[in-house]
């Protein structure tokens, strides 16, 4: 039977490179999002016997957090339904250092179905494609927990991971904890795209008390502000959380790409330049 990957989030950071790098190996692929066709929505299970047919392998990246209030559940029934069609083999990726999203690796462990799981460090994609960009593109950075050092991980690497322990049943039942091969305070991760981009970027350290604050203010809701903090002051403040491992080297046979070498590529995409404007 032809391997058929489902990659869950597969427009997000993650599954985006997981997938193109599949095709381009000539894998089959059908993404998993509310805007692919047939639409994969977290929200809607009744659709997902629908999607997961005549899939063989799964790679789960549960939205918001595998941390989050129904994520036990949602992922119970899933891991239960690919059983059903007849998955072979399932990646999940899951956060280093981050407890409450180790019920939900249980499932995953405890389904009776070829898995590997990767839980990953912070991602440096963090500050390109996700909510530190636009901070980064205003100029100033202001930030909690400024103290920890974190070993951010690359996407490129975590996709070249996911590739690897699907394709090589080496892999199977072992969880790995892929992180950069250095650590960084926020502090010194905004001074790295600044000097990357030849730009000014101001940094200002405030407490999780204030920045929780501003969330309010900025009227978020109360789960997001709940899982901003839980992931600033659990996962960033858990000190086991700056400890840097060797997962990647030893799965893909390189070392990880360290923080500075992504702000540098990064910085000649332009896509932190803002336009300068004329009087
Ligand atoms: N960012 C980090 O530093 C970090 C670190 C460790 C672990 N993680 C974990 O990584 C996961 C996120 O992975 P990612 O960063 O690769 O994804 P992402 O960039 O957050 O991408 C979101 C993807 O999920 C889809 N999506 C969003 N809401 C959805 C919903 N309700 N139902 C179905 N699909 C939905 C989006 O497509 P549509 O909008 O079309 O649905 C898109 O494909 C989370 O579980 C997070 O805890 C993140």
């Amino acid at each position: 039977m032809k391997n058929q990957f489902l990659i869950l989030g597969g427009t997000g950071k993650t599954g985006s490179r997981i997938a193109k790098r599949l095709q381009e190996r000539g894998e089959t692929v059908r993404l998993g999002s509310r805007s692919a066709n047939p639409a994969f929505s977290w929200e809607d299970p009744s659709k997902w016997e629908a999607v997961l047919e005549d899939i063989t392998h799964l790679y789960i990246t549960y939205q918001p957090d595998l941390a989050v209030p129904g994520a036990y559940e949602a992922v119970s029934t899933l891991v239960k339904l690919a059983k059903e069609a007849g998955v072979k083999k399932i990646v999940l990726l899951s956060g280093k250092g981050e407890t409450e999203a180790q019920r939900c690796e249980g499932i995953v462990r405890d389904s009776g179905i070829d898995y590997t799981i990767i839980q990953c460090n912070w991602f440096s994609q963090n500050w390109s494609e996700s909510f530190l960009m636009e901070p980064v593109l205003e100029g100033h950075v202001a930030l909690p927990m400024s103290d920890s050092k974190i070993p951010f991980v690359d996407a490129e690497d975590i996709a070249d991971v996911a590739v690897e322990v699907f394709l090589n049943p080496k892999h199977n039942g072992n969880t790995y904890e892929l992180t950069g091969p250095k650590g960084y305070t926020f502090k010194e991760a905004v001074a790295t795209i600044a000097a990357a981009t030849g730009r000014d970027i101001g940094f200002t350290p405030v407490s999780m008390e204030a920045y929780k604050e501003v969330m309010q203010q900025m009227g978020l809701p109360e789960t997001y502000v709940w899982l901003i903090t839980y992931l600033f002051t659990e996962v960033i403040g858990n000190p086991d959380n700056s400890i840097i491992t060797q997962d990647i080297e030893n799965i893909i046979g390189r070392p990880a790409k360290d923080f500075k070498q992504y702000a540098e590529e990064l910085a000649s995409t332009g896509v932190w330049d803002v336009p300068t404007t004329t009087l």
